[in-house]
């Protein structure tokens, strides 16, 4: 892999000053150099040429000025969602299937289509009633669910996969066990959520979160509302266990989402 910039590095623009600097004072001494006797002009005073020649320059410097700063006003403005990162090239390229890494692409949710369900969490509105149903119906069983992290655009998931690839040195392989890239994560679609414990907050994105009451409750009743755990042990996309990590299937939309990673999974289901 190759050394991996930041994204904010871009190449400096010379400055603008040190050019129209480097010219001007060459051009008179160039002038002053030339014998008097061999000059096409006719000659003039010393102190009307030195007059001239500092006219001159101030002419020199407000050509180049004005030439610099056309320059840079009419150049075509960039599009900094098209700019290449350099994060991202050392990505694999995606299966024939469409997958990344073992994670499927899924479309961003509409923002009309996303509610919000606690400040800072939005869900499709569909997913948003069923896992408020589901919660309080958690509840009334004496389990108290956490809604810990719900829809998530591109930028949100590209900060979580490439700034924590390049602070642990991992390859995009490794890092794709526990995270989707940019583009492939279920929570862009609005209908997949990770859920806590709030009684035992230290379970929170651990794979021990199945030792905890509420995934006893969530592996009995789930799918009630038509939630479904997206990575199980030993799933076939080959991502890691996330027992906090379930996904809405309740409506047409949802699940035809949803049926290439289900269809994948099913067709490589493992028999213990
Ligand atoms: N942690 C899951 C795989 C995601 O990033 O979407
Ligand atoms: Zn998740």
């Amino acid at each position: 892999m190759g050394k991996l910039l930041p994204s904010g590095c871009r190449a400096r623009l010379p400055g603008a000053i040190l050019e129209g600097g480097d010219g001007v004072p060459k051009l008179t001494t160039q002038l002053d150099e030339i014998p008097v006797a061999r000059r096409l002009t006719p000659s003039v005073p010393q102190q009307q040429r030195h007059g001239l020649s500092g006219l001159l320059t101030l002419l020199m410097l407000l050509a180049g000025g004005i030439v610099v700063g056309m320059v840079l006003f009419l150049r075509p403005a960039q599009d900094m969602s098209t700019l290449p990162d350099p994060l991202t090239e050392p990505m694999p390229q995606p299966e024939a299937d469409g997958r990344l890494l073992g994670h499927f692409p899924y479309p961003v949710a509409h923002g009309a289509d996303l509610v919000e369900v606690i400040p800072g969490r939005r869900l499709h509105r569909d997913a948003a009633t069923a896992f408020l149903a589901m919660q309080r119906d958690a509840a009334e069983a004496g389990v108290q669910l956490r809604l810990l992290s719900a829809f998530r655009d591109r930028e949100t998931q590209h900060n979580l996969f490439f700034p924590i690839m390049v602070e642990r040195d991992q390859q995009p392989e490794e890092r794709a066990r526990v995270s989707a890239p940019p583009g492939y994560s279920e929570h862009h679609t609005g209908y997949a959520l990770d859920l806590g414990d709030v009684r035992h907050p230290k379970l929170d994105l651990d794979e021990a979160f199945d030792q905890s009451a509420a995934f006893a409750w969530l592996q009995q009743h789930a799918s009630r509302y038509h939630f479904r755990m997206s990575f199980p042990v030993d799933n076939g996309q080959g991502v890691a266990y996330e027992p906090w990590h379930w996904r809405w299937e309740g409506s047409s939309h949802a699940l035809e989402l949803f049926e290439q990673a289900r269809r994948f999974n099913a067709a490589t289901l493992t028999i213990h």
